[in-house]
């Protein structure tokens, strides 16, 4: 086993990396894939809330990146699946290095198959680190017009860091909202951005409701199935977007 590494992105801060990431990896880890998800962020941490292990963890990315601790040390389990473990960000500070977080994917990757990594906002050293340890990367937009023109400065980024083929999810789209927000349509944010569409999520008030409360989203629910189509589709399986109210 070697994992996959994967980054998840944005230029503008808030589109829902955090989010997406971890409903990304939850549905990676149903569909049988043992799955680490790591919060690379310093200070402004949600995915410990959001997978449900807020609380429960002694170690985050810090104490491992600075040697502190082992990689091991840090996972905790995430009730949302048995194959779902999640290293949280620190409360505060941390520096993150290009060369530590080599070697951290290095210890981990034999034993898990997928390695999630989701970075802050921005392009700083998360955004450059993760860029140069991952093996694909995952662009969070919402459909406006800032998040758009920011992804695509994130999206060049991407292809000067050889990872030519971005993956893109549209977020918090509210369709009858769209021509009012100056976009024309999906396809448009699609070509500003150059990067292949892996889903489109809508403004969802259960999404929102298991983000706060740290809970799976329900098994079956519109939802869910966007994030389960879009962990097959980043693993090459053709299944169709679910597209079908917009
Ligand atoms: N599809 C959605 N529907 C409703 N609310 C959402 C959706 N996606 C994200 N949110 C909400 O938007 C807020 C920001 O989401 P999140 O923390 O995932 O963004 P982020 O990109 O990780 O932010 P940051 O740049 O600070 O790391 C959260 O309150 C989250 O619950
Ligand atoms: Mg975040």
């Amino acid at each position: 086993m070697a994992a996959t590494i994967t980054m998840i992105t944005s230029g503008k801060g808030g589109t829902g990396k955090s989010t997406v990431a971890v409903h990304l990896s939850g549905q990676l880890a149903r569909l049988g894939k043992k799955t680490l998800l790591v919060e690379l962020d310093s200070g402004l941490r949600s995915v410990d809330i959001i997978s449900g292990v807020y609380g429960r963890t002694v170690y985050d990315i810090e104490d491992v990146l600075s040697g502190a601790c082992e990689g091991s040390k840090a996972v905790v389990k995430s009730p949302f699946s048995d194959n779902l473990s999640v290293i949280s960000a620190p409360v505060s500070g941390g520096a993150v290095e290009t060369h530590s977080l080599q070697l951290f994917c290095q210890r981990m990757q034999p034993y898990f198959e997928e390695i999630v990594i989701d970075t802050a906002a921005g392009l700083e050293a998360p955004f450059r680190a993760a860029a140069a340890v991952c093996h694909r990367a995952v662009l969070v937009i919402t459909p406006d017009p800032v998040a758009v023109r920011d992804g695509r400065v994130v999206s060049d980024l991407l292809y000067d860091c050889s990872i030519t083929q971005p993956r893109m999810v549209i977020n918090r789209l509210v369709p009858e909202r769209l021509r009012r927000m100056g976009i024309p349509d999906l396809d448009w944010c699609i070509d500003q951005t150059a990067a292949r569409l892996l889903g489109v999520v809508p403004e969802s008030e259960t999404i929102a409701l298991c983000a706060a409360a740290g809970e799976p989203l329900p098994e079956t629910c519109r939802e869910t199935e966007i994030f389960c189509r879009m962990a097959r589709r980043l693993n090459g399986d053709e299944c169709p977007l679910v597209l079908d109210s917009y």
